[in-house]
């Protein structure tokens, strides 16, 4: 199919559309959200997932909010209140990733900021939008700075090898993605590159999902095993990991997907750039340090059953253990800023640390 996007205001302008991820690669269905109730449930059920997507259905979900309490025509400190625990609602949606709290809060403060429930309505819808673009925006950019990290790695007659953890591409954003944006610009400006995509148990969003939108775009791949990153690394495979990530610490700890930390310290042994790309709405400045960072932890039945497709193309779940096995599901981990080589963002490349973040974000 042709890209479409991730998210779009439905036809009938009460309403918005996504792409439900859970049934990517095999069905592209759009649901359609039309209140507070869906967005939240898209967001919890990951209907719609990654960091900047969640944070873009969230902001979308306060115009929702909004529309919903003003059909009961209150006065503007109700309407406030009750926008206010919409904002509650849909932050409890899902712990981890920073733009959550980021997006909602930025559309409270341009409600709070009007005089009518009307004019706050319509500074929601324009908010959400603008929210979608700028964020759009900042992830084209990313790909921008990276793909001057690529290109400095390009060598006649082999490709560039990245390999990329969970998936942090176009579907986990409004377009581009944040790790994969520099995969993107190399691919369009000529550059050979190769990414070996990590499986990413127990949702699989490397196969599910990074391949099959790195497949949409034509860029070449292999889907690996989430253990195989390290043996690669020590046959010299890997020239740089890109990874995404859902919340960075004002010191740089970067929390991602669960497994992240572990290629991050194969990385280090075998002197293998790592960096992780990100736009600025990831950072959570009020946190220091990553183990304060909240782990979403999920049912463990993501890790006792898998799903897939069976060969008459149906879709089907099954169980990988012993029927009465225990499983634990940490969704996240913390890779320390010392294992980080540098981040991506739109404003620029830095190294993983207090003060070179804080610079590099003054100049937003
Ligand atoms: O649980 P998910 O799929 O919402 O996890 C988020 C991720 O896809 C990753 O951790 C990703 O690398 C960062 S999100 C841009």
């Amino acid at each position: 199919m042709a890209w479409q996007g991730t998210i779009r205001p439905g036809a009938d302008r009460i309403s918005v559309e996504v792409l439900d991820q859970r049934l990517l690669p095999y069905r592209e269905t759009w649901i359609s959200l039309r209140g507070l109730a869906d967005a939240r449930a898209a967001i919890a059920d990951m209907a719609a997932r990654g960091a900047g997507l969640i944070g873009n259905v969230a902001a979308y979900g306060m115009w929702l909010a909004g529309l919903e309490i003003i059909s009961d025509k209150p006065d503007m400190e109700t309407f406030l209140s009750r926008l206010r625990q919409a904002a509650e609602c849909l932050k409890s949606a899902r712990p981890t990733a920073g733009n959550l709290a980021w997006g909602v809060d930025r559309l409270l403060a341009l409600a709070v900021g009007q005089t009518s429930p009307e004019s706050a309505l319509a500074a929601l819808d324009e908010g959400a939008r603008e929210l979608a673009r700028s964020e759009a925006e900042a992830c084209r950019r990313i790909g921008e700075h990276g793909l001057k990290l690529i290109a400095a790695s390009a060598k006649q007659g082999t490709p560039v090898n990245i390999l990329t953890h969970c998936n942090a591409g176009k579907l986990a954003f409004v377009d581009w993605g944040s790790a994969l944006a520099p995969v993107y610009a190399a691919h369009a400006a000529g550059i050979s590159v190769h990414v070996w995509v990590d499986e990413t148990r127990p949702r699989n969003q490397g196969a599910r999902l990074t391949a099959w939108e790195l497949a949409e775009s034509g860029v070449p791949h292999t889907l690996i095993t989430d253990n195989a990153g390290g043996h690669l690394m020590r046959r010299g495979m890997v020239d740089m990991v890109i990874v995404g990530a859902d919340r960075v610490t004002r010191r740089g700890d970067v929390a991602n997907k669960i497994g992240t930390y572990l290629k991050a310290l194969a990385a280090r042994d075998n002197n293998v750039p790592f960096y992780a790309a990100l736009p600025a709405s990831t950072f959570d400045l009020a946190l220091l340090k990553g183990d304060d960072i909240p782990i979403e932890e999920r049912d463990g039945d993501e890790v006792r059953r898998v799903e897939g497709q069976t060969r008459d193309g149906s879709l089907a779940e099954v169980l990988l253990c012993p029927k009465r096995t225990a499983a634990r599901n940490w969704a996240f981990d913390v890779t320390p800023a010392e294992l980080v080589t540098g981040l991506i963002c739109e404003h620029g490349i830095c190294r993983a640390n207090e003060a070179d973040i804080a610079a590099l974000l003054k100049m937003a």
